[in-house]
């Protein structure tokens, strides 16, 4: 890894850092209507967040960030913002995988990507595979995703598996269903956070945050800035993940992981 630059000292979060964070970017369309701006403004200007996070993901040294970009839900907003959404994710595609290349920042998807646009599969196909390399730092989009979607689609490729007899079907463990998962290569987020003042999980990643932190901000995605994220990686760092055990009982393992 690089070694930390002066800017990545002064977002320093602390000792325990999320090794995945994803975000629920919500409140473009707030930002853009307190402005009297169209709604499409706010999302312009998410972008620009979305490009500060994720250099922030690699100064604070987090090895994943899933950003929620677009819901299965979404489909039903009206046409021109739905337009104008994916062209926004087309710019941001074509604009970034540089950036990324040189940042050596490896881009995945989840969601039924096969549902997009053609225009935008092709920059994002481009941008995943250019990328493909890369290993340090990941960022997911989370694009035309839905949990229950996730779900099904996953409960499908299983059965299939069974009956075409790669899988035992007495075998149905947790961690033979979760490999049929969209995020079957990505580890489970610790920390989720959502912008805007909403305490909703709006269908992100329902089974993969079993036992992630929440964090709540109420700031507006397009206001949301590296020092916010760092803020929220250092509470994280705070927080007791207990897994269903007593505080107590996670002493040794915590004197343990410290000894290491
Ligand atoms: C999040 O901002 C972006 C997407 C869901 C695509 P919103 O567009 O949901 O903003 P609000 O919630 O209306 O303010
Ligand atoms: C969740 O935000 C989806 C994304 C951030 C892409 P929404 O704004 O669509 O969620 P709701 O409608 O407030 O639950
Ligand atoms: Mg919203």
């Amino acid at each position: 890894m690089p070694a930390a630059s002066p800017s990545a000292q002064s977002l320093s979060p602390g000792p325990v850092l999320p090794v995945h964070v994803a975000i629920i970017m919500d409140g473009n369309g707030r930002w853009a209507k307190q402005r009297g701006l169209p709604r499409i403004e706010g999302h312009r200007r998410g972008v620009e967040t979305v490009r500060a996070i994720t250099h922030a993901m690699r100064e604070l040294g987090i090895r994943y960030l899933t950003l929620y970009a677009f819901s299965v839900e979404n489909w039903n907003r009206p046409p021109d913002e739905v337009r104008a959404l994916m062209g926004l994710l087309e710019y941001f595609l074509k604009r970034e995988t540089r950036n990324l290349v040189k940042d050596r920042v490896r881009l995945l998807a989840i969601g039924r990507t096969q549902e997009l646009p053609a225009v935008v599969r092709t920059q994002l196909e481009a941008a995943i595979q250019a990328t493909a390399k890369f290993t340090d730092h990941t960022l997911v989009l989370a694009l035309n995703y839905g949990a229950r979607t996730e779900v099904v689609d996953a409960a499908r490729a299983y059965a299939a598996a069974v009956a075409a007899g790669r899988e035992k079907l007495n075998d149905g463990s947790w961690a033979t269903f979760s490999r049929y998962l969209y995020t079957a290569d990505i580890p489970d987020p610790d920390l989720i956070i959502r912008t805007s003042g909403e305490t909703r999980v709006s269908n992100f990643l329902l089974l993969q945050g079993a036992y992630a932190e929440f964090i709540f901000s109420p700031v507006l995605w397009p206001d949301f800035t590296k020092t916010e994220f760092a803020a929220a990686c250092a509470e994280f760092g705070r927080r007791e993940r207990r897994y269903g055990l007593t505080s107590e009982q996670l002493k040794p393992v915590r004197a343990a992981a410290a000894t290491k």
